[in-house]
Formats: structure tokens, C-alpha cells, sequence
């Protein structure tokens, strides 16, 4: 939904008040990791006006079609991974900023990520930055990880039964994600599929749980991420925001 929209939900206006408090984070010349999702959305809106109006040179790392899409509307340039400074003799950081949203955020700034099924590019751009800004609305905090959403696990599509079945082993209730205008299930931006693992009273140790899918066979990667967010921006209705750091 376009910004402007004299039609905003509160939510939207929340959103949107986050992604505008990113977009006034960056600075000229920063190279930016551009998240996927409604709220980032907001932000990378913000950061094109920016360009168009203050001559603000920026230039990032889509972590998502979608994110390539909506960076390209907006005209913020692209790079990929190769562009970077990654070499063994270079110190600057490879990513000024990563702005990106989430499905839930706890106390300590965990986050659970994936409900568009980009986390595993998300993460990829999210550990190469600096800084990692989450943007969100109220809705999203949450005192215990997994209590309101469930951990999307990538795998490869011959992998899901036994994936299915180490999730159970774990306490999780696996659900294959399936297409909406799709036959089938969703498939990713890596041409793989989303099992979403449910804990119907929230995850008892996320960081157990993180390592017991990262070492899974099959698991491309899952939606926790864990000590990575370095601030989170509250978005709320009324245009403020709080600001939360580690
Ligand atoms: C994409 O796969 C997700 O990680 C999103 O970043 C997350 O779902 C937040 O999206 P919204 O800002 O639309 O809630």
C-alpha cells in the first residue's frame, strides 16, 4: 500500500513511522542491506525520496526478488555480494546498515523471521552489516519467541519428510507452506520449500533449537536469528517510534 494513502490502518501507520525513522539512519555513501516485507517497504520508499530530493548516494544488497523489485521502483541502486569489500585485506564493513523487518521480536532482540520466506538471504546480508536496524510495528514484540508464530525452516523439497520429522523430535509441529494462487507449495527465491514449525507455548531455548535445525540434513536455513540485531525501531500509530538496543 502506497504510503500516502490517506487510507492507512494503524498498523500501516506504524510501520510506516518505523521505516521512516530508518530511512533518516543513513548517511550518505553507506552500502545497505535492503529487507524484505511490508515494513521495510516503508523504508526503502523513504530512502528513494531521499535520493531523489537530497542527492543521497546510497547503494544495497536486496535480500529478496521482492526487495529487488521495489528497490528498483524506488531507484536505489543494487549491488550483490560480489560488489562488496570482502577481501582478506579490507577493513571497512561490508554493509554500513541492514534494515529489515520481522515476525517477532523478544525482550533480548531475538528475532523470528520468514513469513514472506526470505530469511535466508535476509540473514546472509543481515551478518555482513555493521549495524542490523529492525523496523516493526507494536505487534511484533513478544515475550517469548514462537509463542504467535512458527520458525519457517528452508529445505530442500526431497528433504521435507525427514525435516518433518526431526521438527516433531524437536517439539515443533511441522506444516509444509503452500502457494496462494500457486498449486503446491511455496517455493523460494532459491527454488526450495518452507516448512513452518510450530511451538504451541513458545520456543524453550531458541538457541538449542537454532542449532538443532542449522545441523539438520536437508535445512538450507531456519528463521531465528539470534543475537544478530544490533537496534530495533517500534513504530507507533501515532508517526513516533521507540528506539530498543542491545
Ligand atoms: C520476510 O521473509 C520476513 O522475514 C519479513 O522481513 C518479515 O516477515 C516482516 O515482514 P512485515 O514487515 O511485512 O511484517
Amino acid at each position: 500500500m502506497a504510503s500516502n494513502s490517506p487510507t492507512l490502518s494503524a498498523q500501516d501507520r506504524a510501520k510506516r513511522a518505523a521505516g521512516e525513522a530508518a530511512a533518516a539512519l543513513v548517511t550518505d555513501g553507506m552500502r545497505l542491506g535492503l529487507g524484505t516485507g511490508s515494513t521495510t517497504a516503508f523504508a526503502l520508499e523513504a530512502i528513494g525520496r531521499r535520493v531523489r530530493e537530497e542527492g543521497l548516494r546510497v547503494a544495497g544488497v536486496p535480500t529478496s526478488f521482492a526487495a529487488e523489485r521495489l528497490a528498483r521502483q524506488h531507484g536505489l541502486p543494487l549491488l550483490s555480494l560480489a560488489d562488496l569489500p570482502l577481501g582478506p585485506d579490507e577493513n571497512g564493513p561490508a554493509l554500513h546498515l541492514a534494515l529489515d523487518g520481522a515476525d517477532e521480536v523478544s525482550p533480548a532482540l531475538d528475532l523470528i523471521k520468514g513469513r514472506g520466506a526470505a530469511h535466508t538471504r535476509e540473514k546472509v546480508v543481515a551478518a555482513l552489516a555493521d549495524r542490523f536496524v529492525v523496523l516493526a510495528d507494536p505487534s511484533k514484540e513478544v515475550e517469548r519467541l514462537g509463542a504467535s508464530m512458527p520458525v519457517p525452516v528452508e529445505v530442500l523439497p526431497m528433504a521435507e519428510p525427514s525435516v518433518s520429522r526431526e521438527i516433531r523430535r524437536l517439539g515443533g509441529e511441522p506444516a509444509l507452506r503452500m502457494g496462494e494462487k500457486k498449486d503446491g507449495p511455496v517455493v523460494t527465491d532459491q527454488g526450495l520449500w518452507v516448512i513452518d514449525a510450530a511451538f504451541a507455548s513458545g520456543i524453550d531455548d531458541p538457541a538449542a533449537l537454532a542449532a538443532a535445525l542449522s545441523e539438520t540434513p536437508g535445512v538450507l536455513d531456519h528463521g531465528l536469528f539470534l543475537g544478530m540485531a544490533t537496534d530495533v525501531l517500534i513504530g507507533e500509530a501515532d508517526g513516533s517510534t521507540r528506539h530498543r538496543s542491545r
